[in-house]
């Protein structure tokens, strides 16, 4: 059921008045519930911990902003789905931005679309930025699966710059030193969506530590390295694994190949459509680089995310 909007609206601005806030590439953000929501996204995150009830069989990707999210969007999708395709041109991805077939929760299920979302047949598909402290209480209590990536805090944080700086309203706008300076200083602070970076990457790292069959933990990095071994790995956690027969054959190389960048940045649906009001669906397909950073920012300027390596660090994790 969805909440009653106007009664949310004035909730809502209630509760906005009595939080911190900061802006990110112009927009209001507050922080709620000890990560930072920008505010459009607001209502939608609210209503999923309120109304969100988690299935035994459902499937959450979860990772900040720009760590790989489409890609593991269109990876999960084909992997669940692959038996109900009888021939890779009829795959949805041709006609789909992967955004379309793994909705998130906060600002599709609860603030866009009008589905009801126990009508979807299991296992039903979602994604979400929300911090695992702060998921619905049924995401964590149930026997619902969690895919998490994250990516190297350089690379996500250059990734994000450019990011927002496509969304309609700052269209025009030159990424320039000045900005990254500014952006980059509010990054290592922890004022970035949906963070702290090091709290939203080890709310997940523990939860996997502690109970590996729930969270699954990749990084974009290690994906990019050896994509098959983590398409296997993948499978295998969301409970389809790959049957001899399709491991011998080419199965697991044309889902690679399927949902790589330069595959899913040509097609037309993703050069010309648009899957929300704020981007067009080409600006979630740009490099899918390792070690992109370079080319924005300065060793010194680098050197400025060492205190969030060492947070990671001390709590066993590193890239
Ligand atoms: P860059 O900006 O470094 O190119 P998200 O999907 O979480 O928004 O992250 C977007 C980042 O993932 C972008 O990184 C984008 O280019 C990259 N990306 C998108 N689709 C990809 C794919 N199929 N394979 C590899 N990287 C992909």
């Amino acid at each position: 059921t969805k909440p009653h909007h106007d009664q949310l609206e004035g909730e809502l601005q209630q509760l906005l008045l009595s939080l911190p806030k900061d802006k990110w590439f112009g927009f209001p953000m507050h922080l709620y519930q000890g990560f930072w929501c920008v505010d459009p996204i607001f209502e939608g995150i609210i209503a999923s911990q309120t109304h969100f009830n988690a299935q035994d069989t459902d499937i959450m990707l979860a990772s900040l902003p720009k760590a790989g999210t489409t890609w593991l969007k269109s990876l999960i999708f084909t992997i669940i789905n692959r038996k109900n395709i009888s021939h890779i041109s009829q795959h949805p991805l041709h006609s789909k931005n992967p955004h379309e077939l793994i909705p998130h929760l906060e600002f599709k299920v609860y603030k866009e679309s009008q589905q009801d979302v126990d009508e979807i047949p299991s296992p039903r598909l979602f994604a979400t930025h929300i911090p695992y402290l702060a998921l619905p209480e049924s995401i964590k209590s149930s026997k619902c699966r969690i895919v998490y990536v994250c990516r190297n805090p350089l690379d996500n944080f250059v990734s994000a710059c450019h990011f927002w700086l496509e969304f309609d309203r700052n269209k025009g706008i030159k990424l320039d030193t000045e900005m990254i300076e500014e952006h980059l200083d509010k990054y290592c602070k922890g004022v970035l969506p949906y963070g702290p970076y090091e709290d939203h990457l080890l709310g997940y790292w523990n939860e996997s530590m502690k109970n590996p069959q729930k969270v699954l933990f990749l990084e974009f990095e290690g994906l990019k390295k050896d994509t098959k071994a983590h398409i296997i790995r993948l499978a295998e956690f969301l409970n389809c694994p790959f049957s001899e027969e399709e491991a011998k054959g080419d199965a697991i190389d044309e889902i690679i190949k399927l949902c790589s960048l330069k595959n899913l940045k040509e097609m037309e649906v993703n050069k010309s459509g648009r899957v929300n009001q704020w981007y067009e669906n080409k600006a979630y397909f740009r490099k899918g680089e390792v070690g992109d950073w370079t080319n924005y920012l300065t060793l010194p300027m680098a050197k400025r995310v060492n205190e969030i390596q060492e947070k990671l660090e001390n709590a066993g994790f590193s890239f």
